[in-house]
């Protein structure tokens, strides 16, 4: 069985992060994005991944590439205009052919490994099933009505009144029957072809849509905040490991808990790093405290400052930071500085949809 994730989305809510680094790229636990998708498709046994992307040479394949490194084997998929899910979807036909398959949302983290939905799946043979999460706000997702055995009644996109709190997460599996229903279905009131109206249609003409119903956490990473939170509760599942204690790494008057990951040449000099702490390669931390839930990417300095519960991604520079840090996300190469002379005025230099709190 083949699977494919969706990857090619525009990711406006993400700017301005987004604005030079897929979403699909974006660090969590200094892991990408979509090494989250190919963890769970991995543990299922799916290594034939199809990627869907707006541009065939963009970072996602020049970064990936085949798949190789990754112990899979990778092939992207254009879709030139982000006409939804479904749109998306189709254009996978030759890919997948008529074998059953898998569509993974490329910007989905789950706790679960949904080990059951897979089997299900293969075991019964229903027409297609569905990974649902509760969610407390579900005007913004897929939600679900169940008939009394858990297979699927209903599902609306984005309803404006719920009639359920079970939104469509980002797994689903479905046989060929699938593209005829896309080719049957409309665009939506937001002009998207939806993946949704489509297991509609196979609902509708008598099929057997199953469900299953995730454990743990479920994160749609669309937003910064959600990025962040991700970011938290990823490292929160570090395994514990003791104090590290390495002399040419921990320098001066440090102190450095359990469950720090210290990557190779990175210092900790007359600091405190408090874990759950992933730290990459080649970074320097001077008279700071690193807090719990933070990430650091490689080649950052930081000097003088206080951090926590933050993505700060590679060649960042934080410096003389008066005011704590908190679940902040710094794309590559951002700087924060104190003024080093008068006036000691802010000064900024933002892209895009930046956002500053001071
Ligand atoms: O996160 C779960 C929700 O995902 C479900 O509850 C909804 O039923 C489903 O429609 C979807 O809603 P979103 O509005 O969150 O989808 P989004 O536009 O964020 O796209 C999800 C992923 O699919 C993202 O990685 C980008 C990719 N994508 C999206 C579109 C519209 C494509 O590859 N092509 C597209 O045309």
């Amino acid at each position: 069985m083949k699977a494919v994730i969706l990857a090619a989305g525009k990711a406006t809510r993400l700017r301005p992060v987004t604005l030079t680094m897929p979403k699909a790229l974006v660090p969590v636990a200094n892991k990408t994005l979509i090494g989250y998708a190919f963890d769970v498709l991995k543990a299922a046994g799916f290594h034939e991944i199809g990627i869907v992307v707006n541009d065939l040479d963009s970072p996602i394949p020049q970064t990936l590439g085949d798949g190789t490194a990754l112990g899979i084997k990778l092939e992207y998929i254009l879709q030139e205009e982000q006409k939804g899910l479904a749109h998306a979807v189709g254009l996978c036909r030759s890919f997948v052919g008529d074998e059953p398959f898998c569509v993974f949302l490329g910007d989905n983290v789950f706790q679960d490994k949904m080990t059951p939905l897979f089997q299900n799946f293969i075991n019964t043979g229903v027409e297609a099933a569905i990974a649902l999460g509760e969610v407390s706000d579900p005007t913004r997702f897929g939600i679900a009505e169940l008939n009394a055995d858990g297979s699927i009644h209903r599902v609306v996109e984005k309803p404006k009144e719920p009639k359920s709190n079970l939104a469509i997460s980002g797994v689903y599996l479905f046989r060929k029957s699938i593209f005829d229903a896309i080719s049957r279905i409309k665009p939506s009131w937001r002009n998207e072809l939806e993946i949704t109206d489509a297991i509609q249609r196979l609902v509708d003409d008598g099929n057997r849509v199953d469900t299953y119903t995730l454990k743990g956490w479920w994160i749609d990473a669309g937003k910064p905040e959600a990025i962040v939170l991700a970011n938290q509760l990823v490292l929160e599942e570090l395994p514990y490991t003791p104090a590290p204690e390495n002399t040419d790494q921990i320098i001066g008057k440090s102190e450095v808990s359990h469950r720090v990951i210290l990557g190779a040449n990175s210092q900790i000099i007359d600091s405190v790093v408090r874990g759950p702490v992933i730290i990459g390669d080649n970074t320097i931390i001077r008279n700071s405290y690193i807090g719990p839930y933070t990430a650091l990417g490689d080649n950052v300095v930081i000097e003088g400052s206080e951090v926590e519960a933050s993505i700060i991604m590679k060649n960042c520079v934080l410096r003389n930071i008066p005011v704590r840090i908190d679940s902040s996300l710094l794309a590559d190469g951002a700087q924060v500085v104190a003024a080093s002379r008068k006036p000691a005025a802010h000064r900024f230099v933002l892209a895009e949809n930046s956002y500053v709190q001071l």
